[in-house]
């Protein structure tokens, strides 16, 4: 018997000149019809550009990676984090609700206070430290206020191909220079984005659950055991990595720090595992596998 063919969904991505949104863009259209709104196309800052640009068009899920992104930037910006990671998520989410999309927002971890010694779970109590975190957990709110089948998806250090992050800036110095540093006194885990597109592809069809939802590849690490572990992997792909250690800095001594930031923020992926019936990979796996086939070849 020949199975059912599925309907080609028709995907509206947000954010998709950004990191997460450009991999998720690439990732969906081999199967979809992925309509993308990059900064330049749509400002999310503007009620009237949300409007003009998603009321006119069709699709059945809409992706919102759109958002203000620069913790520091956010504490002195308070009215525009507020209104872009925010009240602009009501307004894509009333809209994805007249026309009966489904409406998956991307968040963040920052919407912890970073309290805890072991790894934050979907129940545990939301509490920002940072305007960022802050602005963050409203548009979370709204999200579902609008609609509890809505998707809210908590990342953390996200890192992928499509736009420079930490790991990128210390592989960078660790070719440049003998000496490489990194905070060792804040912990999370490393999402690799490609590895966001594929557990978050269940959901655009097959898993209608909404709610709050922690994506990010397993494991712990500091700032410091993330950058070391680069490194590592980069001087295993070839690379002339100069730096022979990642010395260690306080996040107390990092005087350019405007906004505070939780101390540990790891999110627990049980209930995606018990969605999807999958463990996300080791951030070191998924390190590994960025260096060794994103990194190292556009270097070499
Ligand atoms: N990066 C992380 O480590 C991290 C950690 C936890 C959660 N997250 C969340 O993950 C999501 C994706 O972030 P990312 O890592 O992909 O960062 P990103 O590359 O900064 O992506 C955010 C995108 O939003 C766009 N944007 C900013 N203001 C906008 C506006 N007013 N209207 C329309 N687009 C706007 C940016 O465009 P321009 O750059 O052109 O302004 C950028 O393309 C965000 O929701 C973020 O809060 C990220």
């Amino acid at each position: 018997m020949v199975g059912k063919a599925h309907r080609r969904l028709k995907i509206a991505i947000l954010g998709s000149g950004g990191r997460l949104g450009a991999a998720l863009a690439r990732a969906y259209a081999d199967e979809h019809e992925v309509i993308g709104f990059d900064h330049a196309k749509l400002d999310i800052g503007s009620a009237g550009q949300i409007d003009q640009a998603l009321a006119p068009c069709s699709f059945d899920v809409l992706i919102n990676s759109a958002a203000l992104t620069n913790v520091d930037y956010c504490e002195t910006h308070e009215e525009e984090a507020v209104r872009i990671n925010a009240d602009a998520v009501r307004q894509i989410a009333e809209i994805c609700a007249r026309k009966n999309a489904r409406c998956i927002h991307i968040s963040t971890d920052y919407v912890f206070d970073g309290e805890k010694t072991s790894p934050y779970c979907e129940k545990d109590d939301a509490k920002p430290i940072s305007v960022y975190g802050e602005s963050k957990r409203r548009g979370e709110i709204e999200l579902l206020g609008v609609s509890e089948k809505n998707l809210a998806v908590r990342v953390s250090w996200v890192f992928g191909p499509d736009r420079p992050s930490f790991i990128d800036a210390i592989l960078k110095r660790a070719l440049e220079s003998d000496h490489a540093e990194a905070i060792g006194d804040k912990f999370s885990a490393p999402t690799y984005t490609l590895d966001v597109a594929e557990l978050l592809r269940p959901f655009l069809r097959d898993i209608s659950e909404g709610g709050l939802l922690h994506v990010c590849n397993t494991g712990e690490c500091t700032w410091r055991d993330y950058g070391r572990f680069a490194i590592d992997c980069a001087r295993a792909a070839g690379l002339p990595v100069r730096a022979q250690k990642v010395g260690s800095l306080k996040m107390a001594e990092m005087k350019a720090f405007v906004a505070k930031r939780p101390v540990y923020t790891v999110l627990a992926t049980d209930k995606l595992a018990r969605l999807t019936g999958k463990t996300p990979r080791s951030w070191q796996n998924a390190v590994e596998d960025y260096v060794a086939n994103k990194v190292a070849p556009a270097l070499r």
